[in-house]
């Protein structure tokens, strides 16, 4: 008895962090049996795979809010670098809010659905595959610039204005730009 309950804590436990990440944008959805999309979670950013279901998997999304606009999480308090990203004035009940000090934004937790796949364990390969496509693709005309020539907040526009010239794929857009924000020259991890 004394055994299984061990192996029941390990199990759960082990459940519990269960972490995932995409290197893919992945449509999210409030209620698990919803076919309305409700917003994307953009790749390289961490979930926590909470629950199976069916066709769908429900996840744990964190980050930081802007009171004013709470319907896109960022990975930090203060830079728009977009972990999370839902129709304009979806109503999202938060799991955890903590309100931000200082005119920075609140941190919060979201539960929502997406669909099960095989998502990887880490962020690594997927966030090496990004430096190939833009060493690739960025440095054909010009030199590639240095990630950290520009700050997190000035990258998606500065790639936007030029990804048109590359053959940088549809898909494969965010994975970049989530790439070459966390790799600017302002760049703070999470607290
Ligand atoms: C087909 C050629 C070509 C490719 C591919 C290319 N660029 Fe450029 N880039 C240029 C040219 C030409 C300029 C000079 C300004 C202009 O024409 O807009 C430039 C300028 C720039 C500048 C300087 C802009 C400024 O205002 O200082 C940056 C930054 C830049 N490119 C980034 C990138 C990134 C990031 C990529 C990949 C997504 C990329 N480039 C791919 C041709 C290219």
């Amino acid at each position: 008895m004394k055994i299984f309950i061990v192996c029941l804590f390990f199990a759960t436990s082990l459940f519990a962090k269960n972490t995932g990440f995409s290197d893919e944008v992945l449509s999210l959805f409030l209620h698990k049996d919803d076919s309305k999309v409700a917003g994307r979670l953009l790749p390289t950013n961490a979930f926590s795979i909470l629950e199976s279901d069916g066709a769908r998997v429900k996840v744990k999304v964190d980050g930081f809010v802007n009171p004013k606009a709470p319907y896109v999480l960022y990975l930090n308090d203060s830079q728009r670098i977009i972990v999370a990203a839902f129709s304009k004035n979806t109503q999202l009940k938060f799991t955890r809010r903590v309100a931000g000090k200082n005119g920075k934004w609140d941190k919060v937790s979201i539960e929502v659905w997406t669909d099960k796949k095989e998502f990887a364990k880490n962020n690594k390969e997927m966030l090496a595959r990004a430096k190939t496509l833009y060493a690739e693709n960025c440095g054909i005309c010009h030199t590639a610039h240095k990630t950290q020539e520009f700050t997190a907040n000035q990258w998606p526009s500065t790639f936007r204005s030029m990804v048109d010239r590359t053959g940088i794929d549809k898909k494969d857009r965010w994975l970049v730009i989530e790439y070459l924000q966390k790799n600017a020259k302002d760049f703070k991890e999470t607290k």
